[in-house]
């Protein structure tokens, strides 16, 4: 695969604040690529020398063999950045925003093409300041696709949306991708990073702590899977007891639980389905990356 991003020792100190210390890792061409962990982590600070808006203390960034700081022209032609600290003029509207900022580029993206698939033509004549917190991130990454670019940086793309927004954005960086392009995804929202990135940097306090696909982050917690259900009174849970993957099969009341290793599901449900038992209300409980936050670090990845 095809490198687009090198960090190598990457550091950058605010007065007495260690915001960033000894971060390395790479980035492959058409990844989705999270950088996850809590506020203050470190996080908005990685992009920002990413993209030329700071210079590293230490360390050495490229981007698409470019040096941000020193080829930062070249290289803006060649990003979209999204960033977390964002605002437009309040009585600019959407069409005028993507209109205007098509003109600051040479052979820029139909802007109207992204303005569609973004879901803003019904709110082309709406100013910034009266769109909705969906609506207005909507805009940001519009505008952030108006050079065609190569490499997108997404900055907590999802903050302040409700759930059923957030899963329509979902489904709007994975189209970004589809189109090729490499995605940076920033986010501390772990279930975010977990749907959708082929990798993630987990960092902590200005540190990397981890680094991998998300299933191999969960894999090596080694934690236990449970299964559990209900059916009728007279099934004996010692029947999946020998089953692969299965340590542990008991009644906790009225439901069957099932404990052992996460590729339990398979066995279990064509054992239930040999014995024409059919479960109900089935419900899977698995490890999350919030897990290996924890596992890793000792503390929540509470705000
Ligand atoms: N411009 C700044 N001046 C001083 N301290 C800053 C500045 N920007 C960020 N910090 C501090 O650096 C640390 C990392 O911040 P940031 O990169 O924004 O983290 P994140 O994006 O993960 O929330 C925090 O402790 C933050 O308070
Ligand atoms: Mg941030």
């Amino acid at each position: 695969m095809e490198t687009v991003i090198r960090v190598d020792s990457l550091g950058k100190t605010y007065g007495e604040t260690v915001a960033v210390e000894e971060v390395s890792f790479e980035v492959g061409r058409g990844e989705i690529f999270g950088v996850v962990g809590p506020n203050g982590a470190g996080k908005t600070t990685i992009i920002e020398c990413l993209t030329g808006m700071r210079s590293p203390d230490s360390g050495t960034v490229e981007v698409l063999g470019l040096n941000p700081l020193k080829n930062g022209d070249d290289l803006r032609r060649r990003i979209g950045v999204q960033l977390q600290q964002a605002a437009l003029p309040d009585r600019l509207k959407v069409r005028e925003a993507l209109e205007l900022y098509s003109t600051f580029y040479d052979s820029p993206a139909d802007w109207r093409g992204l303005m569609d698939r973004w879901g803003l033509t019904e709110k082309r004549d709406t100013v910034f300041s009266t769109l909705s917190g969906g609506q207005q991130q909507r805009l940001f990454v519009a505008l952030a696709l108006l050079n065609d670019p190569e490499v997108v940086f997404l900055d907590e793309l999802t903050s302040g949306l409700d759930p059923q927004a957030r899963r329509a954005s979902w489904d709007l960086v994975r189209d970004i991708r589809e189109t090729g392009k490499t995605v940076v995804l920033v986010t501390h929202f772990m279930d975010e990073a977990e749907t959708l990135c082929d990798r993630v940097a987990v960092v902590d306090r200005g540190n990397l702590v981890a680094l991998d696909t998300p299933a191999a982050l969960i894999n090596g917690l080694h934690a236990e899977s449970s299964l559990s259900f209900s059916t009728s009174n007279g099934f004996d849970p010692a029947r999946l007891r020998h089953l692969p993957g299965v340590s542990e099969a008991s009644r906790e009341r009225d439901r069957i639980v099932v404990r052992g290793e996460s590729s339990l599901l398979a066995p279990v449900a064509a054992e239930l389905d040999r014995r024409g038992v059919a479960p109900r209300n089935l419900k899977m409980e698995q490890a999350t990356l919030e897990d290996v936050f924890l596992t890793l670090t000792g503390r929540e990845m509470r705000d």
